[in-house]
C-alpha cells in the first residue's frame, strides 16, 4: 500500500495543521522540560532535536508511521542479506563490511564473513608495507604519495574521511583524490608528483566509469612514460585496482595480485567500509581504519536494538519525513562546525539524494509524495558568511543539521570556544529569532534544526556519524517504499554524452535538439579542440 494512503500518514497530515501554526518560542515556553524530553544521549553523543517543530504527539504519530511501514522488518531484512535491492536483484550488505565477524552473515546461503575478514587482512598487509617504506616503486624508492582515481561512491567517502581525520594521517605519505573528467583535476596533481614514489589506486566498482577510466589511462601513460624500460615494474608496484569487476580491471592491465575486490552487494555510496576505503587506510593506518569500522558497527548495534524513541538514525529519519512531507521543507542544510568535516555535505549529497532522489516504487508505482530533500551545506563558521542570511530572513523553511565536537582536533588556544559559541548561537537564532523594532533587523525564527554533539572527531566517532546517516537514509526509503540502492536516473546523461562525443572528437555532425546543436556549433567554432578556424 502507498504510505500516503495509510491511517498513520493521514493522522500526521491532520496533526501538521496544528503544529504548523506553532512557534518554537511557544513550544519551549509551555514545556520547561522540552530539551530533556527532546534530546537523546547515547554512545558518547548527544542528539538535540528540541528545536524541531514537533511535539510529543508528533513523535507518537511518527512512531506509528514507522510501524505502519514496517521499518524494523525492512532493516532486519537488509542486515540479514536479503534482496532489498530489487531492481538489481542484490542484497545491500555494507553493514557486513564493518562487522567484526562474530556472527556469520549469509548471502545466497554462503557465509560472506571469512572473505570479508580475509580482504581486510590483505588491506592491512598492503597498508603496513606501504606506510613502513617496505613497498618500493619501480626505481626502488618508497611510496610517498597515493592518488586515488575514482568518482561518486569511489571517491566521496574516502575523500571526506581522509580530510576529516587529517589529524591521524601519516606524516610523510600524502593522499590525493582525483575524480573529475576535467583535466584541471589530474594535471595539477601529476605536476607536483614524483613518478618514482607515487602509487595509483583505481577505484571503480564497475571499472567502466568514463571519468575514472579516462583519468586512469592518462595516469598510466604518465607513469609508463616516466618509467621507461621499468614500465612493467612500475605497473606492478604502483598501480592497484579496487573493484567488484575483476575482469575489467585485468583488461585495463592491473595485475591479478594487485586487485582489492568487493562484492556487487555493496552499494557504491555505502562502500567506504570495503576496499574502497584503501586510500583512507593508507592515510590513517589500518588500526585507525578498523576503529572507523568499529564506530559504524556500534551504530549498527544501536540502530537494531534501541527502541524507536531512543533510536538516533530512526529519529533522524522520522524528523526528516516530518519536515519534508508534513511541514513542506524541501531542503536540508548540513552544518558541521568542523573544518575537518568540510566534505561531509558533499558526501551526504550522494548518500541521500542518489539513494532517495526517486519518485517510483520498485514496482514502478508513483510514491505520490516528496522523497529525498535537496541536501547542501558547508563548514561553519564559514557558512555564516555565505548563506545564513537566507536562513535567517529569506522566508524559506529550511531545516539544518548542526554537528559539533566538544574538543577540537587542532587545539589552538582561543579558537574552539568561539566556534562552539557560534554553532549554538546560530541554532538559537534560527529557532527563536528576535523581536527587533526595526523590521529590517527582525529575524522571525521558527527555523528548525537538530544538533548532534560528539566528544571529539576520531575514527570511531566518524564511523558512528556516517553509519547514522546511512541508516537514516535507508529508514526513510523504507517508509517512502523506494529502493535506496539503485540509480537508474544517471544512465541517460551518460548515454547522451557518448552520442555527442564524436562531434567533439572528430567534428562529426550529430542530430540533436536545436539548443544542443547551437551550443555544439559555438564550441566547435571557438574551442581549441575544434578543427575549425577561429
Ligand atoms: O553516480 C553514478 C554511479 O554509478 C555511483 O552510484 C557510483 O558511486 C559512481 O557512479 C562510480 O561508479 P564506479 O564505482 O562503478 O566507478
Amino acid at each position: 500500500m502507498m504510505i500516503a494512503n495509510t491511517r498513520a500518514w493521514q493522522a500526521l497530515a491532520e496533526h501538521a495543521e496544528t503544529i504548523r501554526a506553532r512557534h518554537l518560542r511557544d513550544l519551549f515556553a509551555e514545556d520547561h522540560q522540552r530539551f530533556v524530553r527532546c534530546s537523546l544521549a547515547t554512545d558518547g553523543l548527544l542528539f538535540d532535536y528540541s528545536k524541531q517543530r514537533l511535539d510529543a504527539t508528533t513523535l507518537k504519530l511518527l512512531g506509528d508511521l514507522a510501524d505502519a511501514a514496517d521499518v524494523r522488518g525492512w532493516i532486519e531484512r537488509m542486515f540479514r542479506g536479503e534482496t532489498v535491492n530489487r531492481s538489481e536483484n542484490r542484497a545491500a550488505l555494507h553493514v557486513a563490511m564493518r562487522s567484526s565477524g562474530t556472527e556469520p552473515i549469509f548471502v545466497d546461503g554462503h557465509d560472506v564473513m571469512p572473505d570479508i575478514l580475509a580482504g581486510r587482512a590483505r588491506m592491512r598487509q598492503f597498508c603496513d608495507a606501504v606506510r613502513s617504506g617496505e613497498w618500493r616503486g619501480y626505481s626502488g624508492e618508497p611510496i610517498r604519495a597515493v592518488v586515488n582515481i575514482g568518482i561518486g561512491g569511489s571517491d566521496l567517502g574516502p575523500r571526506m574521511a581522509t580530510t576529516a581525520l587529517g589529524a591521524y594521517t601519516h606524516p610523510s605519505l600524502q593522499v590525493f583524490y582525483v575524480s573529475n573528467l576535467d583535466a584541471a583535476d589530474l594535471a595539477p596533481t601529476l605536476e607536483i608528483l614524483d613518478p618514482r614514489t607515487t602509487l595509483f589506486i583505481i577505484t571503480s566498482k564497475t571499472f567502466t566509469t568514463q571519468e575514472s577510466l579516462t583519468n586512469a589511462r592518462t595516469a598510466r601513460d604518465w607513469l609508463l612514460s616516466e618509467a621507461g624500460d621499468a614500465g612493467d615494474r612500475a605497473m606492478a608496484q604502483q598501480f592497484v585496482g579496487v573493484t567488484a569487476n575483476a575482469a575489467e580491471a585485468l583488461r585495463f592491465g592491473i595485475a591479478p595480485d594487485r586487485l582489492f575486490e568487493f562484492r556487487d552487494w555493496v552499494g557504491g555510496r555505502f562502500s567506504l567500509w570495503s576496499a574502497v576505503g584503501l586510500p583512507l587506510a593508507l592515510a590513517i593506518g589500518m588500526n585507525a581504519f578498523e576503529q572507523l569500522l568499529a564506530g559504524a558497527e556500534s551504530m549498527d548495534r544501536h540502530f537494531r536494538s534501541a527502541p524507536a524513541e531512543r533510536n538516533l538514525p530512526l529519529l533522524m529519519a522520522l524528523i526528516g519525513i516530518w519536515n519534508i512531507n508534513f511541514l513542506g521543507a524541501w531542503n536540508l542544510s548540513i552544518s558541521p562546525y568542523s573544518q575537518s568535516l568540510r566534505y561531509l555535505p558533499d558526501y551526504l549529497q550522494q548518500l541521500d539524494m542518489e539513494s532517495n532522489g526517486k519518485s517510483l516504487t520498485p514496482a514502478g508505482q508513483p510514491v505520490g509524495v516528496h522523497t529525498a530533500p535537496v541536501l547542501w551545506g558547508g563548514a561553519g563558521s564559514n557558512t555564516q558568511h555565505a548563506y545564513f542570511q537566507l536562513l535567517h530572513q529569506g522566508g524559506w523553511l529550511i531545516p539544518s543539521d548542526f554537528i559539533a565536537f566538544a574538543e577540537s582536533d587542532y587545539p589552538l588556544a582561543g579558537h574552539h570556544e568561539k566556534l562552539l559559541a557560534n554553532c549554538l548561537a546560530q541554532a538559537e537564532a534560527l529557532a527563536f529569532g528576535n523581536d527587533h523594532a526595526d523590521p529590517l533587523r527582525a529575524c522571525p525564527g521558527n527555523q528548525p534544526s537538530s544538533t548532534l554533539l560528539l566528544r571529539q572527531l576520531t575514527p570511531f566517532t566518524l564511523g558512528q556519524l556516517i553509519a547514522a546517516y546511512e541508516h537514516k537514509v535507508c529508514a526513510q526509503a523504507a517508509i517512502w517504499g523506494i529502493n535506496p540502492f539503485d540509480q537508474w536516473g544517471v544512465e541517460l546523461g551518460k548515454k547522451l554524452a557518448a552520442r555527442l562525443l564524436p562531434a567533439f572528437e572528430g567534428n562529426e555532425a550529430v542530430s540533436t535538439d536545436a539548443s544542443t546543436a547551437g551550443l555544439l556549433a559555438w564550441l566547435q567554432a571557438h574551442g581549441k579542440t575544434s578543427k575549425g578556424t577561429e
